[in-house]
C-alpha cells in the first residue's frame, strides 16, 4: 500500500517509522498548507493518506482528500462540529473516510470495557462514578477525546436504564485532568460506593499504539466507500 502522511509532527513520525517496518510505502509527507501543492504528483502514487494534523488544518486536509478520491484515516481531534457536514460530502461524493479520537487497540476494548460496566452500574446509584484523565503537558486543552468519550458512553448507559433506577453521578460524570510532562496518556474511570470501588485503567507507555492502530485502519478503509469510525473497525 502506497501512504501519504499529513501532518509530520509527533504522531505522524511514529507512522513513519511503522511503515519503514513494514511492507507498505511511504510516498509522500505534508506537514502545511503551502506543501500540498509541492506534492502533487507523490499524491497522484498514494492509495491513502494518514492524517494526524492540527484542529485547525483537519478540515481543509480531509476536503483535499476527498476532492483527489484519497482513502484517509483521520487521527487529528477537535473537528467534532463539522463531523456531519463532512460525513454528508464524502457520502455525496463516494469518498472513504475513517475517524477516531484513539486509534489504539487497547483504548477501544477499554472504550467497550468502560460501555458493559456502565450498563450494569446504572441500576447500582449508590455508587459515583468519576474519570482521570493524565496527558503529557503539551497538550493544553482539557478534558480531551478520550475522556469525553467515555463520559458520553457513561451518560448514554445511564439514560437508557432511566425509568428502571436513576443514577444522578452517572448523568454527569466528573472529569478531572492532569498534567505531567512525558506522560502518552492514561485514562482511569472509578466507581466507588461508600463500601467498595471499581477501577478500570488504561495507560499508553508511547505513541505507537495510536500509530499502529492508524496503520490498521488504513488497511481496513481501502476497499471501502463511506464514512467510518475506529469502532467500525475494531467491532469490540
Ligand atoms: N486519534 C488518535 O489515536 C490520536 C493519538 C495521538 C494524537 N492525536 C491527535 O492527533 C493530532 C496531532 O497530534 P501530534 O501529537 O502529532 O501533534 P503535533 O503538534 O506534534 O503535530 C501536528 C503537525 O501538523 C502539522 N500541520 C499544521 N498544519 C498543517 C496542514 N495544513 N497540513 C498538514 N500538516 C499540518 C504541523 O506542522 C505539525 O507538524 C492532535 O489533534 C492530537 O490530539 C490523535
Amino acid at each position: 500500500m502506497n501512504i501519504a502522511i499529513i501532518g509530520y509532527g509527533k504522531m505522524g513520525k511514529e507512522i513513519e517509522k511503522l511503515i519503514e517496518k513494514s511492507n507498505h510505502t511511504l510516498v509522500s509527507i505534508i506537514d502545511s498548507e503551502e506543501e500540498w501543492a509541492e506534492c502533487e504528483d507523490e499524491l497522484e502514487k498514494a492509495d491513502v493518506a494518514i492524517e494526524f494534523s492540527t484542529p485547525s488544518s483537519v478540515v481543509s486536509n480531509i476536503k483535499k482528500c476527498f476532492d483527489r478520491n484519497l482513502p484517509i484515516v483521520v487521527g487529528t481531534t477537535g473537528w467534532n462540529d463539522a463531523h456531519e457536514e463532512l460525513k454528508n460530502l464524502c457520502l455525496e461524493k463516494k469518498q472513504s473516510l475513517v475517524w477516531g479520537a484513539n486509534f489504539s487497540v487497547g483504548v477501544n476494548m477499554f472504550f467497550a470495557v468502560n460501555k458493559k460496566l456502565a450498563e450494569m452500574m446504572a441500576n447500582y446509584p449508590e455508587f459515583d462514578v468519576d474519570i482521570e484523565e493524565v496527558h503529557h503537558t503539551a497538550k493544553l486543552d482539557s478534558p480531551r477525546g478520550t475522556a469525553l468519550f467515555l463520559a458520553h458512553d457513561i451518560v448514554k448507559m445511564a439514560s437508557s436504564k432511566l425509568g428502571k433506577t436513576e443514577s444522578p453521578s452517572m448523568s454527569t460524570p466528573v472529569i478531572s485532568s492532569k498534567r505531567i510532562s512525558n506522560t502518552p496518556g492514561t485514562h482511569i474511570v472509578s466507581y466507588q460506593s461508600d463500601n467498595e470501588t471499581i477501577e478500570i485503567k488504561h495507560v499508553a507507555l508511547n505513541r505507537q499504539n495510536f500509530a499502529q492502530g492508524a496503520l490498521i485502519a488504513a488497511e481496513w478503509i481501502v476497499p471501502k466507500k463511506g464514512f467510518y469510525s475506529v469502532k467500525d473497525v475494531y467491532d469490540f
